[in-house]
């Protein structure tokens, strides 16, 4: 990558670290940790991680051993826990650098343990309680009768407990509640078998949004870190800045007669004599084939609809009515240009996903700009 591309995501930390802010606003005296997993959903984990932290994030979330190893090799000494499940032959490795894990059956816990034991440490464990939403993890009420064995694991440091919600970020509460109604039965339960963790954790967005009973000691604030809703229902009960900008710019206009085919497939003929814009951008940068013939970007504060296929490499888009664009004027895609803004959430509707999936999309081609 040397620099000569046009197409370039623009990344304000200084975004991070007021969406930081707001979430601890927010929570009160609950710890907040960033969860950076998958590069920071796209945004570059490492960066992302040390702005977090500056903004008195106090722990970093990721999902691979290899993600958590990456952070410590940068130097990043916060406390990291591994949130997806990992292999017992990583345990050596986790213990070793000091790296908290989401512990979801007995032959991990057992394997951490063996590890802390030769390495003379004690291995950071966080108990995974499956409360329903059937990822991974102890189903709560299966837990309750073996929470003594638990207690007697050797090597082991019951540094946490948590849970994961599966619709916090739609508008019916319900589930949500019945989920928090399990882990709180469940923690009545450690209190009465003496089974002590440092940190309770639930909240993710969603719940940090709508679900205040759900913070405990510490919540996991992932997407809207970002600047993002998780969902279209989710209340916007903090104020959040978009974090990224994705940005290209007019390579080519063509002139074309009414009728001509535009990209592969031939899914659009020019309805009219029509200008065609060209842009150095495509779905081998992440910017997703289902754009095709519904996205939209801006150029010159206008509207132009992408027609045709996107392609791996370029993307098409109409700018007939815009009789002043021309060749290096610069096209928003998502995010904020001057007074242009663009919400990853419609972009995610054109793409039949959530927020998340438009910016974990984006691929290693297109350079990350920080400011
Ligand atoms: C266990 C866990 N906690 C927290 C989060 C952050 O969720 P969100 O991005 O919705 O805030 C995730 C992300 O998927 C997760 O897997």
């Amino acid at each position: 990558m040397n620099g000569y591309r046009p197409t370039v995501a623009t990344i304000s930390l200084e975004a991070v670290r007021h969406n930081v802010h707001a979430i601890q606003e927010k929570v009160g005296n609950s710890m907040v940790m960033a969860v950076v997993k998958a590069n920071a959903y796209g945004h570059g984990m490492l960066e992302v991680a040390r702005a977090s932290l500056e903004a008195g994030a106090q722990w970093l979330g990721i999902a691979t051993v290899d993600e958590a190893l990456a952070l410590r090799e940068a130097g990043l000494s916060a406390p990291i826990l591994i949130l997806g499940p990992t292999f017992p032959d990583t345990a050596e490795i986790c213990v070793a650098n000091d790296i908290s894990v989401a512990v979801g059956t007995f032959d991990l816990a057992r394997a951490l343990g063996r590890a802390a034991l030769k390495l003379r440490r004690k291995a950071r464990v966080h108990i995974k309680v499956d409360t329903g939403m059937g990822r991974f993890g102890f189903w709560w009420k299966d837990l309750i009768p073996v929470l003594p064995e638990l207690k007697k694991l050797r090597g082991i440091h019951l540094e946490g407990a948590f849970t994961h919600f599966a619709v916090s970020d739609i508008a019916d509460p319900s589930y949500t509640r019945w989920q928090n109604s399990n882990f709180k039965r469940f923690l009545e339960a450690t209190a009465r078998a003496k089974v002590r963790f440092d940190i309770i954790h639930a909240a993710n967005s969603g719940a940090i949004l709508q679900h205040p009973d759900a913070y405990y000691d510490m919540v996991r604030a992932g997407v809207m870190l970002y600047g993002m809703l998780p969902d279209p229902e989710t209340r916007p009960s903090v104020l959040i800045e978009p974090v990224m900008t994705l940005t290209t710019k007019l390579v080519e206009i063509r002139h074309h007669p009414k009728g001509r085919f535009i990209s592969y497939g031939r899914t659009w003929q020019t309805p009219r004599k029509s200008r065609i814009g060209t842009l150095p951008i495509g779905y081998g940068d992440g910017f997703s084939r289902k754009f095709s013939n519904r996205g939209e970007v801006v150029i010159r504060g206008s509207r132009a609809p992408i027609v045709g296929r996107v392609c791996m490499d370029q993307t098409l888009v109409d700018v007939t009515h815009i009789p002043e664009a021309e060749v290096g004027d610069d096209v928003l895609l998502w995010g904020k240009m001057g007074e242009n803004i663009l919400k990853v959430e419609e972009v995610a509707q054109w793409m039949e996903t959530a927020t998340y999936e438009v910016t974990c999309a984006l691929g290693p081609r297109v350079p990350r700009i920080y400011v």
